[in-house]
């Protein structure tokens, strides 16, 4: 095996040599980073629902879980709305901010009259 050098200038012994570490612009340090920690959703996670056609955040939520975790978006939300700005260009003020609703469990009547 030849040591190679790669464009930053790191010396590989990969015999095909240095691989592009994000060949398809996938998983980039800014990608990976988590918007929705309930739910552990990265931002490249909504980046691809919004390209995928999302234009809401209940279309983001339905596509990525983002906002359906135990805090019910208080925390992502806001954060989901500013990458929603960003990717479409539509007005942050424009962004409606979808109802929360609450994890719950139906419970028999009977159960409840105990
Ligand atoms: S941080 Fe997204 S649902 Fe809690």
């Amino acid at each position: 095996m030849k040591p190679v050098q790669d464009s930053e200038g790191a010396l590989s012994l990969d015999p095909e040599g240095p691989r592009d570490e994000n060949p398809e612009g996938q998983g980039s340090e800014e990608e990976d980073v988590i918007i929705c920690r309930c739910e552990e959703v990265t931002k490249g996670e909504i980046v691809a629902a919004i390209r995928r056609g999302a234009r809401t955040l209940g279309g983001i939520r339905r596509r990525t879980r983002a906002g359906m975790g135990l805090c019910q978006g208080s925390t992502c939300m806001p954060l989901v709305a500013q990458i929603l700005a960003e990717e479409t260009g539509i007005p942050l003020e424009k962004i409606e901010i979808p109802s929360a609703r609450p994890p719950a469990r139906p419970v028999k009547m009977e159960d409840m009259a105990r």
